[in-house]
């Protein structure tokens, strides 16, 4: 499903991710870790086509970054839930809008975004604060108001960077299990993390990043 090629992409000839070979199953649950810096976000960016590869190639979902149109890439996204490191909420949209947005661009019907929205909103706790705008959330509410709006169109991938960053460690203990409920149910989720601890009883499958190149998984 997702299938990096000998990727390299350079910001500048010192930063960036080098030789990146990498497959990723359908229904795999995976996490991405290395230091601040190490590439997680930029190989994220380069699974949802925000970023193209100058070497090698990204396959995932049936697209190529070869050969994807631009035409295409919104209908890559309608299948990828994403998890942005800085939450990337419309700030004039109340918390119920901004869940509900994907379902509209997915052209769901209203009803149907009704009860998809409340059940999104039950799973991350969010219920009380469905008629607030971002700026009145603390960071953790705004990083779960993401986290719903990632996994409220059912996703066959989610890319989540950083989910718990922002979130105590009983909460971030719940944002995984909701992840793994997720990919029980056959989404694939690769999670980027400094968060070695909240991962540390887990038998995932561990890739691990320094300066730009995979050192391990
Ligand atoms: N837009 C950019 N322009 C130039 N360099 C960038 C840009 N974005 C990232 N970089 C550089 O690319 C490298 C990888 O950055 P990236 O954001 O992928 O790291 P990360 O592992 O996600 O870090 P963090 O854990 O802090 O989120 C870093 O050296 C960073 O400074
Ligand atoms: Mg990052």
């Amino acid at each position: 499903m997702i299938d990096f090629e000998n990727i390299t992409y350079n910001y500048s000839h010192q930063s960036g991710v080098y030789d990146i070979d990498l497959e990723i199953q359908d229904n795999e649950f995976c996490f991405l870790v290395g230091p601040t810096g190490s590439g997680k976000t930029t190989l994220l960016k380069l699974l949802y086509f925000d970023l193209f590869p100058h070497k090698g190639k990204v396959n995932i979902l049936n697209y190529s970054s070869k050969n994807v149109k631009k035409s295409s890439i919104h209908k890559i996204r309608k299948k990828i839930g994403v998890v942005f490191q800085d939450y990337k909420l419309l700030k004039q949209r109340t918390v119920y809008e901004n869940i509900a947005l994907p379902l509209h661009i997915n052209g769901v019907g209203r009803k149907k975004i009704k009860q998809l929205v409340r059940e999104a909103l039950d799973l991350t706790e969010l219920s009380h604060y469905s008629k607030k705008f971002p700026d009145e959330l603390s960071g953790g509410e705004q990083q779960r108001v993401c986290i719903a709006r990632a996994i409220v169109k059912n996703p066959d991938i989610i890319l989540a960077d950083e989910p718990t960053g922002n979130l105590d460690p009983t909460t971030g203990h719940k944002i995984l299990k909701i992840f793994e409920q997720i990919n029980k149910e056959g989404t694939c989720v690769v999670m980027a993390t400094h968060n070695y601890k909240l991962i540390s009883d887990k038998t995932y499958r561990v890739i691990e990043l320094n300066e730009g190149r995979i050192v391990s998984g």
